[in-house]
């Protein structure tokens, strides 16, 4: 009998044992396969918060295994629960054909409360006037005139003397933040009519230019936070919410004595600032705010396009270029070869025409967006329920998360080499740039509220990317870690440290 008893119990133990390895192994597998496990009470927010440090990987990683859909469980009653889609066919619906049913919202609000009144936060006849005002300027012949004139003005006084200067002490820099101070003043000088200097030999200290980078960061971790957890820090003044306060101060200090225009001033040129004061006097525009404060949100709107998109993309191209070597080759060959223009201390000079014949550099700077796209998400919330066209419901007021950086990943879309850095894929027979449906690449939106920055963007980028390629050699600092941030702007984490040398 005793020893049935005792077989008994060995029974009941290697049940159990079994039970246990079988239920350890599933969930560790579960995990090597990226699916969040669904805790009771806690939903998947323990494996949201685990992989918050690699969030566009870790998403992507996920959507691809779930065929581009997937539903995050928040936490019981907290009213958590997050669509993420990164599928072309949804993408398409929600941006453009039920536009009307994802307005920007007040979520989106509540998270950006940072731009006020600006473009990319406000829905209806305030976004219409916005978006009419500045589109009105941006397609302007004498836009293009000034956007050279003021590009090439910036190369000479601002980048290339201070490249020249690392190149010649031989020292290794960080060139993010040499493309964010450029971008920044160019987009200063552009929207403000003042350029603030933050490139030069110095480098020195703007609180407001560096508050960009500072704000990006906890603008996701409000996508992913309840509520009423990042209201608490923001009440309290700490952490994430501390370094929106402050960057919100930094805005406030810059921007507000810039846009105070004094009444003779205005008679006068081509100025968006000055067409917006005009606009905002004769129409008496809906906004929040006063005349000043309205200003101040339109051109901090205007400034985060200009300064964060360009300097991301421009950063995330020298790295992919100078991981595939052979591209550069192809880059200084198509300068040579097309543009066979004015030369001056700078380098090869050319205009907005001439610089649609890189198309090979084009195709280089596209791929940068596919595989790097600045703007990595969106955020929408339907007005009423929907079912998107991968079956998936959505309850009204409930939260999507569009995954542009998953969809340049895709494999369904870009083939089994989406992973690659191939400038060719923008080629097509006949020698002229590719076209791609924006819902196969969403990098500068899709729909009615596509990016109208779009053409002022490569213009630039393409002068800069050239100029540099022409010039210099650029190389990686060997043992610099890089990875995208994760925000909802995809700088690199650690910035991109280099070493030039000169071109003979
Ligand atoms: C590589 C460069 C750029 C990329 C990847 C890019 C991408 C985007 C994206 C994704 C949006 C949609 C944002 C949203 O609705 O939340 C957008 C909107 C916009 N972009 Fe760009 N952008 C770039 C450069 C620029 C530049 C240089 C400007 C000029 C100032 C600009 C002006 C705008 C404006 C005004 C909107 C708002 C459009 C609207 O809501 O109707 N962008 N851009």
């Amino acid at each position: 009998m005793a020893i049935f008893r005792n077989l008994d119990i060995f029974l009941i133990v290697l049940s159990l044992g079994s039970i246990f390895i079988i239920c350890f192994y599933r969930k560790i597998s579960r995990e090597l396969q990226s699916e969040p496990t669904n805790w009771p009470v806690v939903g998947m927010f323990p494996a949201a918060l685990q992989n918050l440090h690699r969030a566009h990987e870790y998403a992507t990683q996920v959507l691809r295994e779930c065929g581009g859909t997937y539903e995050l469980k928040g936490p019981w009653f907290l009213n958590l629960d997050i669509m993420f889609t990164c599928d072309p066919a949804n993408i398409h619906h929600i941006f453009t054909k039920n536009f009307p049913n994802y307005p920007k919202g007040p979520q989106f609000r509540k998270i950006f409360e940072i731009l006020g009144d600006g473009i990319f936060n406000v829905d209806d006849k305030l976004w219409e006037i916005h978006r009419r005002i500045t589109l009105s300027f941006l397609t302007n012949s004498k836009f293009y005139t000034l956007l050279e004139r003021n590009t090439w003005r910036k190369m000479d006084v601002g980048l290339i003397p201070v490249l020249d200067y690392f190149c010649e002490h031989g020292k290794d820099f960080d060139l993010q933040d040499i493309f964010q101070r450029f971008t920044f003043d160019s987009i200063c000088k552009l929207v403000l009519d003042y350029d603030p200097g933050s490139l030069c030999i110095d480098l020195p200290y703007i609180p407001c230019e560096k508050a960009f980078s500072n704000s990006v960061a906890p603008l996701l971790h409000r996508h992913i936070l309840p509520e009423r957890i990042w209201r608490l820090q923001q009440w309290l003044n700490f952490g994430n919410e501390k370094k929106l306060a402050e960057a919100k101060k930094a805005f406030d200090d810059f921007i507000l004595p810039r846009v105070s225009f004094k009444d003779e001033e205005q008679e006068d040129d081509f100025n968006v600032m000055k067409i917006f004061k005009k606009f905002y006097e004769e129409k008496n525009i809906e906004s929040s705010g006063d005349l000043s404060e309205f200003l101040k949100d339109t051109a901090l709107s205007l400034m985060f396009a200009g300064r964060d998109t360009t300097s991301t993309c421009l950063t995330w191209l020298f790295w992919l270029i100078a991981k595939n070597p052979s591209t550069e080759n192809k880059i200084l060959q198509e300068i040579e070869t097309e543009l066979r223009v004015k030369q001056d201390s700078t380098g090869r000079v050319f205009n907005v025409e001439e610089s649609r014949k890189l198309v090979y550099l084009h195709g280089a700077l596209c791929e940068s967006l596919r595989l790097f796209p600045p703007i990595a998400l969106e955020h929408k919330s339907p007005v009423n329920d929907d079912i998107l066209p991968s079956g998936h419901h959505l309850r009204k007021n409930s939260k999507v998360i569009i995954s542009f950086y998953s969809v340049g990943r895709l494999e369904t879309v870009w083939g089994k080499d989406c992973l690659d850095f191939k400038p060719e894929r923008w080629i097509s027979g006949k020698g002229m740039t590719r076209h791609e449906a924006s819902y196969n690449f969403p990098a500068f939106n899709v729909g009615p509220r596509t990016c109208i920055g779009k053409e002022m963007a490569f213009i630039q980028m393409k002068i800069v990317a050239a100029t540099m390629i022409y010039r210099y050699r650029v190389e990686l600092v060997e043992g610099h870690p890089v990875a995208p941030l994760d925000s909802v702007v995809l700088h690199a984490k650690h910035g991109l440290r280099v070493r030039l040398s000169k071109r003979n």
